[in-house]
């Protein structure tokens, strides 16, 4: 990754394209439509809120973040989706009850003005799901040039100059990349003999790339997460990003395991279990749609605690992660952890989490700040895997062979440094030594 030399101004109108239409993606466009109309604030949004500091302690500069970088304002997004049911964004936020009735209501035009384009839907990968809003196209190949047809159409139609793409659509069942994944003329000759191991969403991804529009993957499948995706995306200059938001467990689990590990606290046992009645947790009751999200959330604390290098910590660890689709609690979601932790001289001690979120208010302020960065990565020249944005993933994507970094606060610091390296600043080590010369 190269610092820019310039990085190109966010003029004109930025098409933000959400293959699927549901909880997620309509919290996601109220909010904006609210924030920007005055009625409601972007909590939770680092670009819209976050401040950073530049240099010296002692010279108090911490711009906004969204003043310091050339960030598309809210005002020239313009929301796109696709998704396998024909519903619009006010049918939807409506029914997934995240929002209240005078939020949605507020909006109720620009949310009637989302209406999805038809999507692409092999039903093997989404099981619980049967679409009716589906393109019907013999090849995957032929699904791809749809998809770019309708990406084209839609920037032309809104009269966009650039476009990012964040999945919101469901979890697919687990697969890992095959032959057909491994370059990108392997994969191209898959699309064409309809390969069964390419899923619905690298159809997406690969039809993003093709249109060079950024693409991010909100699930934990591996939508753009294989060898062929990555190789296109540095071809075209496109960048790249995911898997899964982490937004309510996994982020209290990579802030409090990161504390324990730093005061070398010892953890025998860590059992996550959530109860959640929305779409998603109905897609995630199907086996192999669970197995998806399981991994993606049990990776982080091997990752953090590095059993190998600290056996006596951690070497013993168990760890297990449960999912419970249980309708009454809609997108209110509650996340239980129990930790069985020890501290000096082996004593047993325990932390127990109870968060009683909201998974799509949690998820929205990511997609709209991905949204947002992405397409900055982009006009900063930025191609492939954005390994910087991994503080907002559960399962983060990097070059092969490098080990991910799971650590919120690593994370962050290492998103604020990549902030500042790109506009030409200085990063922060926080060493701070020459206070003290
Ligand atoms: N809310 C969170 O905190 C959170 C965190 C991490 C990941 N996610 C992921 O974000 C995604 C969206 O979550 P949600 O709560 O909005 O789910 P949802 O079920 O409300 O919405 C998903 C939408 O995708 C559509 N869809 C499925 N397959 C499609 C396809 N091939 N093409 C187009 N549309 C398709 C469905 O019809 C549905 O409308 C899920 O994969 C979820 O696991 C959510």
């Amino acid at each position: 990754m190269k610092r820019p030399t310039r990085i190109e101004n966010a003029d004109g109108k930025l098409a933000v394209l959400l293959p699927g239409l549901g909880a997620v993606a309509t919290t996601t466009m109220a909010g904006v439509f609210l924030a920007r109309r005055g009625l409601a604030r972007p909590i939770g949004s680092l670009t819209q809120l976050g401040t950073i500091r530049l240099g010296r302690r002692t010279s108090r500069r911490a711009p906004p973040i969204r003043e310091l970088l050339p960030l598309a304002p809210l005002d020239s997004i313009e929301f796109g989706a696709w998704d396998i049911f024909p519903d619009d964004a006010y049918d939807v936020a409506e029914s997934a009850k995240v929002l209240e009735r005078d939020h949605i209501d507020a909006v109720r035009d620009e949310l009637r003005g989302v209406v999805p384009m038809k999507g692409v839907f092999y039903p093997e990968w989404v099981k619980r799901l049967s679409g009716t809003h589906v393109k019907s196209h013999p090849s995957k190949a032929q699904m791809v040039e749809a998809l770019r047809e309708d990406i084209r159409s839609f920037v032309r139609a809104r009269g966009c100059s650039r476009a990012v793409a964040v999945w919101c659509g469901s979890t697919e069942v687990h697969s890992t990349p095959s032959a057909a994944h491994a370059s990108i003329g392997e994969f191209e000759a898959g699309l064409a003999r309809n390969d069964p191991a390419i899923a619905s969403s690298q159809i997406y991804a690969w039809a993003c790339l093709k249109e060079k529009v950024p693409f991010v993957n909100g699930a934990p499948h591996l939508g753009c997460d294989f060898p062929a995706a990555a190789q296109l995306a540095r071809e075209n200059g496109v960048p790249i990003a995911g898997k899964d938001f982490k937004t309510g467990q996994t982020l209290m689990k990579t802030a409090i395991a990161p504390a324990l590990k730093a005061r070398m606290l010892g953890v025998r046992g860590w059992f996550s279990t959530n109860i959640l009645g929305n779409r998603d947790g109905e897609v995630l009751d199907d086996p192999g749609s669970f197995k998806s999200k399981e991994e993606s959330k049990k990776c982080a604390l091997d990752w953090i605690f590095e059993p190998d290098k600290y056996q006596e910590l951690y070497r013993d660890l168990f760890h297990k992660v449960r999912i419970e689709y249980y309708p009454p609690r809609g997108d209110a979601k509650e996340g239980w952890d129990n930790i069985d932790l020890f501290g000096w001289l082996g004593y047993p001690m325990q932390l127990k989490i109870d968060f009683l979120c909201r998974d799509s208010i949690l998820a929205a302020p990511v997609v709209l700040d991905l949204a947002l960065l992405m397409d900055l990565a982009k006009r900063a020249g930025f191609s492939g895997t954005q390994e910087w944005l991994s503080f907002y993933f559960k399962s983060p994507m990097t070059a092969p062979g490098l080990y991910p970094e799971h650590d919120l606060f690593i994370q962050l610091m290492k998103m604020k440094n990549t902030m500042r390296w790109m506009i030409g600043e200085e990063p922060i080590t926080h060493l701070g030594n020459e206070y003290y010369d």
